[in-house]
């Protein structure tokens, strides 16, 4: 099947290239040029991990394509999908302005039926509010369908997660969409047999923030017992365990660190707290997690402060600057709190990330950056930990400390063994753990 994705981006590009593995023939189209000559190039916008590879054998196959025109995308496919961005708007409501111009541009060039898709993550209701667009903009009475298919891919695991989905889900409002979103997704359907939830367009909306609130939930909550853990002794590690082992509550999303950050989360529980509050409904409870992960980031900044006593001058270590290992992004990333918080009281960086640190400098370009984390710790007063890369994890102990100035070490992901630390002679501050481990 011709399928045009608009916007290619995280989500955009690796919808993309996978729906032509699939064996579809895909258009992704964007407007930043610079992104679509790139991909001509073959050099990819984006770090995601197989990405360049599979790119490169379909774009050889000649089943995908990249174009910087929504007109050509509108003549090229029956099927187009939305992947722009919906960044935080107004009171951190998602600014639709991206998906809106892609629905106007869309209707304004289509000259037969088409399927306009919903994959960025947008509020409840958004499908008939591009439904009123399309027709507005339409220059003749052509038919067409509104579907939303939220996605679910996280970045570093982007392409594994669209080979082996846990669902797909599909808010459709006619048969003929439900069943072209059936055409597209029964190659992995078939290979995989992963439910695919047919349900009406406001459902599948609502499926993908009330996904990401909860994820991000969990991540409030193991950070708020993890302060009841340093506060009494316990091991939020252990009890993470204990909790996760039950199968009703999982291991995942258990780990208690310096808070949630990224493209999503952030974004999606403040854009679902302010979509209840327009409905008249107060989300109390989002407001909670919203609150607690905040304070998290105060509560390691409090660590540090802690350990330092005076930061003026003193030389800082930060290792990751992407918000999670595995990605390039930095949108959101806890290192967008730290850095500028210890720049302000006067500490003196070195930063290290593995592949984030091209987009870290384009905000920070004054900030000395280094090829190894060995290089990071030279001389350090301090190491903070805000991802935990492999290459981080690795490091060990005993040559830490023959580098760095002092041996102080704050774990905001708890990548170390408390008591390896300790027997070491570090002043090692981690998340909700007891300074020797038992
Ligand atoms: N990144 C993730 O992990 C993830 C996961 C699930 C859902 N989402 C959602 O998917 C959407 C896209 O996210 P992303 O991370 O891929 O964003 P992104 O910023 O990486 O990509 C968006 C792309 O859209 C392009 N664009 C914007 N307006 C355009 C227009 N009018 N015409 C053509 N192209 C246009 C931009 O140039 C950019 O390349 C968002 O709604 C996001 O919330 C993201």
């Amino acid at each position: 099947m011709n399928i045009t994705i608009v916007g290619t981006g995280y989500v955009g590009l690796v919808t993309g290239a996978c729906f032509s593995e699939w064996g579809h023939n895909v258009m992704c189209v964007d407007n930043d040029q610079r992104k679509v000559d790139m991909l001509h190039r073959m050099e990819m916008p984006i770090y995601e991990d197989g990405l360049e590879a599979l790119v490169r054998r379909n774009v050889e196959a000649g089943r995908l394509h990249f174009s910087n025109s929504i007109k050509e995308g509108t003549a090229f496919a029956e099927v187009i999908f939305i992947a722009v961005g919906t960044p935080p708007g107004y009171r951190g409501a998602a600014n639709l302005s991206y998906v809106e111009q892609v629905g106007r541009e869309v209707a304004e060039n289509m000259d037969g039926y088409r399927l306009l898709v919903e994959k960025s993550t947008v509020p409840v209701n958004t499908g008939e509010q591009l439904k009123r667009t399309m027709s507005k903009y339409m220059k003749a009475d052509i038919p067409f369908d509104i579907a939303s298919n939220p996605e679910f891919l996280k970045e570093g695991t982007a392409i594994e997660d669209a080979f082996d989905p846990d669902r797909i889900v599909v808010g459709v409002e006619s048969e003929r969409a439900a069943q072209l979103m059936r055409e597209i997704y029964e190659p992995i359907i078939q290979k995989t047999n992963c439910a695919f939830l047919v349900m009406n367009i406001a459902s599948a909306e609502l499926t993908k923030h009330a996904s990401n609130s909860f994820l991000a939930t969990k991540i409030s909550f193991i950070n708020a017992v993890s302060r009841v853990c340093e506060l009494t002794g316990a091991n939020v590690e252990q009890v993470a365990q204990g909790m996760g082992l039950d199968r009703r509550i999982g291991p995942k999303f258990l780990n208690a660190g310096v808070g949630y950050g990224g493209s999503c989360f952030p974004k999606d529980v403040d854009a679902f707290v302010q979509i209840a509050d327009n409905l008249g409904y107060d989300f109390e409870l989002l407001k909670t997690v919203q609150r607690v992960n905040k304070t998290q980031r105060e509560h390691v900044m409090q660590m540090i402060q802690r350990e330092l006593w005076v930061v003026q001058d003193k030389e800082v270590a930060i290792l990751g600057l992407a918000f999670k290992p595995g990605t390039d992004d930095i949108r959101e990333s806890p290192s967008l709190y730290f850095v500028p918080q210890l720049i302000e009281a006067g500490a003196k960086l070195r930063l290290w990330d593995p592949v984030a640190e091209q987009n870290f400098a384009e905000r920070f370009p004054d900030q000395r950056y280094t090829k190894t984390p060995m290089e990071a710790l030279e001389g350090a007063d301090l190491l903070l930990v805000l991802t935990e890369w492999p290459e981080v994890k690795a490091l060990e102990p005993e040559a830490m400390k023959k580098v760095m100035r002092c041996p102080v070490v704050v774990d905001g992901r708890n990548v170390f063994d408390p008591k390896v630390m300790h027997d070491q002679g570090f002043s090692y501050t981690s998340i909700g753990r007891p300074g020797i481990a038992v």
